[in-house]
């Protein structure tokens, strides 16, 4: 496999103009390190001004509405945020699906909308300690995903290049502790043989999956040499263009992406 490793910044709700200044190093730290692609999900309201500026990272979107337009107070459509600049957007974040209430069918027509509008998507899947505790996380992964993801004829041709999966284990996110590699390489095994099995052999091992909890520039590289790892959704590393390019400087070493 070919692709570059990507590495993308989740900022959730962190993030004022002040901020800009860190999205400039980060963009310029990313133009002398090409071998990994840099992504950037900023709030909503950074979207624009980080999209006016950057030279090199993508910048995407944390969440979409599923509508076209209407009488959604508050929401934003995928057309909005294309229009701002958006090259992506995450959808199912765990976060959204628990603090939110958004079920598998609401994340599914989020994306079918994202798709229509020429956005890329970053789709998260992940299990509950619970879940995993009883041994079920694979079966919950897979249900998961395929109840998330528009049905295979309903994806565009180049799929490969335009779905990212990844693997958010809920209780690795913001605990400093990430799943082990064991467990990484057991999902991100799981979740290519899903992707072959719904699109196929070529398009199948196309799609990127990020590994996603806890990721820190201490323990990337580690992360970044299981199999079927192309990279990292990163939350609290990804607030400072050092610990950011950090990650990504890890992400540069020879790895399978
Ligand atoms: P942390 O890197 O802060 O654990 O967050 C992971 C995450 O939720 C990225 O989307």
């Amino acid at each position: 496999m070919t692709r570059r490793p990507l590495i993308v910044g989740n900022w959730k709700m962190h993030g004022t103009r002040a901020m800009l200044s860190e999205a400039r190093a980060i963009d310029r730290a990313a133009q002398r390190n090409m071998k990994v692609e840099v992504a950037l999900a900023p709030p909503y309201t950074l979207i624009h001004p980080i999209h006016r500026e950057a030279e090199q990272i993508a910048v995407g979107a944390q969440d979409c509405h599923h509508a076209e337009g209407g009488a959604f107070t508050g929401d934003i459509s995928a057309a909005m945020v294309a229009d701002a600049g958006a090259t992506f957007v995450i959808l199912g974040h765990s976060e959204r699906r628990l603090g939110h209430g958004e079920s598998d069918a609401l994340v599914r027509a989020k994306a079918e909308a994202a798709l229509a509008a020429g956005l890329k998507i970053i789709l998260c899947c992940g299990e509950s300690a619970e879940t995993r505790a009883a041994g079920k996380a694979a079966a919950f992964i897979k249900r998961q995903l395929k109840a998330s993801l528009p049905p295979p004829e309903a994806m565009p041709a180049d799929v490969g290049e335009r779905l990212t999966i990844a693997y958010e284990p809920i209780w690795a996110i913001g605990t400093g502790t990430p799943a082990t590699t064991e467990d990484i390489a057991e999902m991100h095994g799981l979740i290519r043989e899903l992707m072959v099995e719904l699109f196929g052999e070529e398009q199948g091992r196309e799609v990127r999956i990020l590994y996603g909890g806890s990721v820190k520039p201490e323990n990337a590289a580690a992360i970044f040499a299981v199999p079927e790892v192309s990279g990292a959704l990163v939350g609290g590393a990804s607030l400072t263009a050092d610990s950011l390019m950090g990650i990504a400087l890890a992400a540069s070493e020879p790895f399978d992406p």
